[in-house]
Formats: C-alpha cells, structure tokens, sequence
C-alpha cells in the first residue's frame, strides 16, 4: 500500500494540540516507559497515573526493581488485578539485571522476549524510547483504520489482523514512530471513540474519512464474533466386537469430507448414553446386535472450528456380533489398526486417550 503521510501529519499535528500531559510522557527511560505500558496493560491512563507514580518513586530503576522483595511490588500493584502482571514484572527485571548487566535492552527481539511483554508493549516501548519503526495494533488501532478506509473486513480472523497489520505498518510515521503512536493512543481514546466519536467537533481526519463519508462510522470495525459459531452435538459409537471396531468415510458437504470416523449420530443437544440408546437410529442400527454392552462414555472439550462448536461423546459399546446391514453400510477395522486411518483431530484426540 501507498503510505499516506497527510495521515500521519494530521495526527501529529491534531497531538501537538491535544495530546495528554501524561508522567511517562517526561522521559526517554525504556524502563519508565515499559513500566507504564505494563501498568496501561491492565487500567485506564487516569487510574494508571497514580500507579506509575508509585511504582517509579519506590523502584527509580530497574536494578530497584529487581532487588524488590515480592511482596513490595505486589503491594504497590494492589488494587490492579490480575497479579501474574506484577511477578511478570519482577521476573523480567530481574532477568535484566542478570542476562542484560541491568541495562535495559535496546532490540526489539530482546524486549519482546521480557516476560509480560507481548507485540504491542514490545512496539510501544521500542518506539517511543528508541525511535524504532514498529507500529502498535490494538482495538482503538483497528477502529481508527476501519473507518478511515471504511473496512468490512472483520477484526478478529487472522487474516484481518494481517491486513491491519500492513495498513497500520504503511501508515506509520518511521521518522516519528513513538510521536505517531502515541498519536494514535490519544486519538483512539479522546476522539475516534468507540461510542458517539467526536468527528463533526475536532476529528482532523474528517474530511478523509471513508466511513463518514458512507455514514457507516457506528459499524466500524465490523467483528465476525461468535454469533455464527453453533454448537453441533456428535454421538460417535465406538463399536467393538472380537476385537474389531468399524468406521465410516466422511462424505461431501460438511466438515472433515474423506476422514473417517466412528458411526456418527447427530443431535441437536447433549444426550446422556440412556437417551441415545431410546433413540430411533441408535435402535434400526443396533437392534440386531444384541446383546450390547455399554462400556463407557468419553466427553471431549468443546472442540472448536470456525463457524463450529463440536460437543462430542464417544460411547464405547461392545456388541455380541455384526449384523449384514452394519457391515455393507461401515468399514471393518481391526482395534489395532485404527491408528492407520485418517481421522479428523477431535477423534485423534479421543483415540490418543
Ligand atoms: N495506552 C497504552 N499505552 C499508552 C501510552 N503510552 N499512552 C497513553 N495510553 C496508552
């Protein structure tokens, strides 16, 4: 894509005029600068300046960090949550002290191998402390370029986030990556809100914007969601009889076509084996191979596929002997060879138990 630097430009510009005074904003320190994305990590900027405060007053660098006891820095995290961030933090200053002679490290590869430190805090802090081109990508990102393009492509498919990736690389200001970022930062959260964005009032981009110009600003970003993620529910009959078992090739026209699989059936919820055993295909297929024994029933996780999510149960039932119409219908497999066949993962899954 074309970079599209009047993007840019307007944003810095729209900053210079209203961006936050914000403490962490005073200083090129890589330390000070990770320990607000941190912080920023779990809270809001308004809650998370009180915290920065403290945090840079009780631990001033990060050999002050690493020497902490536990319990010091759980302290000042008190009141954030999620405490795994904190021993995260104090891990990763430690490991600097130990691995990097107590320097923060200044490559990109390195900072985002800190623990805690995932692609958006690696590229903030890069970019912010070390001028280095990495663009961040996180909601208010994937709103801001939605609209600006007026995009319908959804925001969470790996495919989207490669795309936005692309576009929030091309549009990045590489001669001002932590200026542009922090742009981005601030316009995200001030003005292209979520909810009523202030576009007619102060958006410099108003003029360029694609979804304004559409009058789809209130759809943007588009989601795919888990709406259209039903739920399926497979009874699988893992039939045995003289140390053989059957299969069945998976057709066209649905998931896992040419894969085989135990005799399926489908409902449309969960039932228990007592139910399945009333069922009318469980007894036209069964019926003449009594007498049947139950030898238990496997319930996998929740297997999910894209638009799908499997509940599957594996009844194991050993029957007395193959009837003509069970035979003609399913391919004969001896137990052992079961493993020689492909199978779709939530099967292996069951087979490797
Ligand atoms: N959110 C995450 N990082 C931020 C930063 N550096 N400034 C403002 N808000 C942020």
């Amino acid at each position: 894509m074309l970079a599209d630097r009047e993007v840019a430009f307007r944003l810095e510009e729209w900053y210079a005029r209203r961006g936050r005074d914000l403490p962490w904003r005073r200083t090129r320190d890589p330390y000070r600068i990770w320990l607000s994305e941190i912080i920023l990590q779990q809270t809001r900027v308004a809650q998370g300046e009180a915290y920065y405060l403290r945090f840079e007053e009780e631990f001033p660098d990060v050999r002050a960090l690493a020497a902490a006891p536990e319990d010091r820095v759980l302290k000042c995290w008190q009141g954030l949550g999620y405490y795994s961030r904190a021993r995260n933090l104090l891990t990763a200053a430690r490991l600097i002290v130990e691995r990097h002679g107590g320097i923060f490290p200044t490559d990109y590869a390195a900072v985002r191998a800190l623990p805690g430190v995932g692609d958006y805090t690696a590229a903030a802090v890069c970019s912010i402390a070390f001028d280095e081109p990495r663009a961040v990508l996180d909601g208010n990102v994937f709103r801001i370029l939605s609209r600006l393009y007026d995009l319908e492509e959804p925001i969470d498919t790996a495919s989207g986030r490669r795309r936005f990736a692309g576009l929030a690389d091309a549009l990045l200001d590489r001669a001002h990556p932590g200026l542009y970022n922090q742009a981005m930062m601030d316009f995200g959260a001030l003005c292209c809100l979520p909810a009523q964005p202030r576009c007619e009032e102060e958006c410099p981009l108003r003029d360029r914007c694609l979804a304004r110009a559409a009058g789809t600003v209130d759809r943007r970003p588009v989601k795919q969601g888990r709406a259209s993620v039903a739920p399926r529910y497979f009874n699988y009959l893992h039939l045995t009889c003289g140390g053989e078992s059957l299969l069945a090739r998976r057709e066209a026209g649905d998931i896992w076509q040419g894969l085989y699989e135990f005799p399926l059936i489908e409902s449309d919820r969960p039932l228990e084996y007592a139910e399945l055993a009333a069922d009318d295909r469980f007894r036209t297929l069964l019926g003449a191979c009594g007498p049947l024994h139950h030898a238990g029933s496997v319930a996998l996780p929740v297997h999910r596929l894209s638009h799908r999510a499997i509940h599957a149960v594996f009844h194991r039932i050993e029957c007395a002997r193959w009837t003509e119409e069970l035979l003609l219908r399913y391919r004969r497999v001896r137990q052992e060879e079961l493993g020689d066949y492909a199978v779709s993962r939530l099967t292996e899954r069951y087979l490797s138990r």
